[in-house]
Order: structure tokens, then C-alpha cells, then sequence
């Protein structure tokens, strides 16, 4: 039986040049290296130029996947842009992106999940594809969380970072077997009841402001571990195959505990996990296409691997997509 998959044919990143140390925070806020290593992984976090947009930085991305994918802009059928610090409340990034690439032809928007967004990004993606709508789509991370942190609270202005990533979808065919190229699931989750959890204190419609992000953390790390877990085991029972099979997992970049908590849970050797966020530090719903692109591009990520990718946010959100390459 042949069925329409949808295939990753390019991947790109982008990280802004300015990095910024864990020792540059501790002069800030009082933090240290050592607590911000022991308790997240992180060493460092890339943060945008005054004038460098989340569109911007989305640009970078979108340019470098499709140049992997050997596509120009004209053969894109639409913009899918995940991102929760849009340049402007409105018009959507994602439409200056298409402006920007010279697209004059198909559809852009932003979607927004936190840091899920990636992943809700990659299943609309998916299902646009499949369903014949669209043939190639661009979907997109990019976050400037620098310009939503309190820099005078140390327990979440240590924690995040700037960055995009972005993947070229193409449609595909398959035999309808876990053996074929493309998204062979995707799961998507929320629960608005944990909003209070992870959030911004102000917005357009609440405060006529972008608000700071406020975080419990501790009890963002409680349920992360667990759903995650969750969701990546459904998208396993989906397709019938068992974590032994999975090649790559490639996780939202927030944590290395939860990193290595959730792999641990399912009885995933760590050395199977691609992380990032120690260099990268939490870039929000640009953390698994960044992640992704490394590994990529450094060869341990290969066609025909079968990965898992994951993600958890505000909201909550969760959700996970294995594809194959
Ligand atoms: O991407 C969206 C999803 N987000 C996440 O997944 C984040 C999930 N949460 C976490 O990653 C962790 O909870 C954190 C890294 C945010 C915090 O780690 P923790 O081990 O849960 O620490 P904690 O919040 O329980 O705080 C322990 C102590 C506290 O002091 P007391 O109350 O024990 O005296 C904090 O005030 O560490 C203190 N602390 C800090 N100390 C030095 C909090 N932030 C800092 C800091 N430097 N930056």
C-alpha cells in the first residue's frame, strides 16, 4: 500500500554571534557558574543584537535548510513559524520571513506553543502534507527569549537562550511501514489547568504589554519528566516499534536532568540523546530544529535514522514526532 508521507528534506540553524557566559550572569545576578551547571547543563546561551529580530534570526534558519534541501523559495508552498516573541503583536514573523525569502505565492503564520512550538509546528506540518493541501512547507523555530526575561531574576534569566531552526517538509511516498522516510506519528498534548506554572505576567490583551517570563520550576521539572515520557512512548506504540530501534532522540533543549531523567524512564542509553543545552542553553521552540541541525550536520544524525523528537512548555504543552530521515 503506498501512502503520502511527509519528509524532512533539509534541515537549518542559526545561532546570534553574541554568546553570553554563565560567569558574565553571576556578575549580574547572584548565581554561579557551578549552580548554573550542576542544576541545568548549561554553560552558555547566544543572545540577539538590539537590532537582530526573531524574524531575523528565522531567516538565517529558513535560508540554511533550504540550501540543505536543494530547494529555492519559490518552490515553498507556505511558512509555518513557531515562535512565542514574535518581531510585532501582529502581522505574524513568519509573513516577513516569506517577504524577506521573495516568496509571492502561498501562506505564512505563526503558531505558538512555547516551547513546544516546534513540535505542534512539525505536526501541522505534517498533516497539511498527508492531506494533500500542501507539497513542501518550511517550518520554523525562532525565539528571542532575551527580550522577555527579567535579567534581575536569577531563577529564569540563567535558563534561556536565542536561537532558530527550521526544516524543509516535502511530500513522499511510503509502503505504511515504520521502515518508511518522513513523520510516521506525532502526538500533541496540553493542559491549560498548569498555566499559572510557566508564564508571562503580562500581554496585548491583559496588559497591553509582552510581559517577563515567570516560572515555578520546580514544578515545571516534576511534570516534564513524567509527560514526556508519556508522550514519546505513544508515539513509539503508534508505529509499533520499541525504544531499541530509536537511532536519535532529540529533546527541547531546557534541562540535562530532564534530559537524562526522561531517558532514563524509558531505558534510553543516554549516549542516544543529542544535547545542546549547554551550549545553547533553553531557546524555547527553536531548541529541537537547532538541535537537530547539529547533528545533522556533524554527521551523527544519517538518512534512513529513525528519531524521536520531543518537547514541553507552557500551558502545558507537550508533544512528541519520530521520523524517519
Ligand atoms: O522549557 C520549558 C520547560 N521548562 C523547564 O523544563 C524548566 C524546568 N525546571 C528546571 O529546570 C529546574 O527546576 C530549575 C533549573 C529551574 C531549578 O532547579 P531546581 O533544582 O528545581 O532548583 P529550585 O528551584 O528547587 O531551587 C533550589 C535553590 C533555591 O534556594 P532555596 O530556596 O533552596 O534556598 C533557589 O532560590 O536554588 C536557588 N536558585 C538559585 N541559586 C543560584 C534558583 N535559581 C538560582 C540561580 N543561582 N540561578
Amino acid at each position: 500500500m503506498s501512502v503520502r508521507r511527509s519528509v524532512i528534506a533539509g534541515t537549518g540553524g542559526y545561532l546570534p554571534e553574541r554568546v553570553v557566559t554563565n560567569e558574565e550572569l553571576a556578575r549580574r545576578v547572584d548565581t554561579s557558574d557551578e549552580w548554573i551547571v550542576a542544576r541545568t547543563g548549561i554553560r552558555q546561551r547566544h543572545v540577539a543584537a538590539k537590532d537582530e529580530l526573531t524574524s531575523d534570526l528565522a531567516l538565517h534558519a529558513a535560508e540554511a535548510a533550504l540550501v540543505a534541501a536543494g530547494r529555492r523559495a519559490g518552490e515553498i508552498d507556505g511558512i509555518l513559524l513557531a515562535t512565542t516573541t514574535p518581531d510585532l503583536t501582529f502581522p505574524a514573523s513568519a509573513t516577513r520571513v516569506q517577504a524577506e525569502l521573495g516568496m509571492t505565492r502561498g501562506f505564512a503564520f505563526d503558531l505558538q506553543a512555547v516551547c513546544s512550538g516546534f513540535i505542534f509546528a512539525l505536526a501541522q506540518a505534517d498533516a497539511l502534507i498527508r492531506s494533500g493541501m500542501s507539497e513542501r512547507l518550511l517550518v520554523i523555530g525562532a525565539e528571542t527569549f532575551s527580550r522577555i526575561l527579567d535579567w534581575e531574576d536569577r531563577t529564569t534569566c540563567v535558563l534561556f537562550g536565542d536561537g532558530a531552526g527550521a526544516v524543509v517538509l516535502e511530500a513522499g511516498e511510503g509502503a505504511g511501514t515504520p521502515a518508511d522516510r518522513g513523520v510516521l506519528s506525532a502526538r500533541l498534548h496540553s493542559d491549560g489547568r498548569q498555566a499559572e506554572l510557566l508564564k508571562t505576567d503580562g500581554g496585548p490583551s491583559s496588559t497591553g504589554t509582552v510581559g517577563k517570563v515567570r516560572m515555578l520550576g520546580r514544578e515545571v521539572f516534576r511534570h516534564a519528566v513524567t509527560n514526556l515520557a508519556t508522550v514519546m512512548e505513544e508515539t513509539l506504540a503508534d508505529v509499533g516499534v520499541s525504544t531499541d530501534e530509536i537511532d536519535w532522540v532529540i529533546p527541547h533543549q531546557a534541562n540535562r536532568r530532564i534530559l537524562d531523567g526522561t531517558a532514563r524512564k524509558l531505558g534510553i542509553d543516554p549516549g542516544r540523546v543529542i544535547v545542546t543545552v549547554d551550549r545553547h542553553a533553553n531557546t524555547s521552540a527553536a531548541s529541537v530544529p537547532l538541535a537537530l541541525d547539529v547533528a545533522v550536520r556533524d554527521g551523527r544524525v544519517a538518512p534512513g535514522n529513525l528519531l524521536l523528537l520531543e518537547a514541553m512548555g507552557g500551558g502545558f504543552t507537550w508533544g512528541a514526532c519520530l521520523v524517519r530521515m
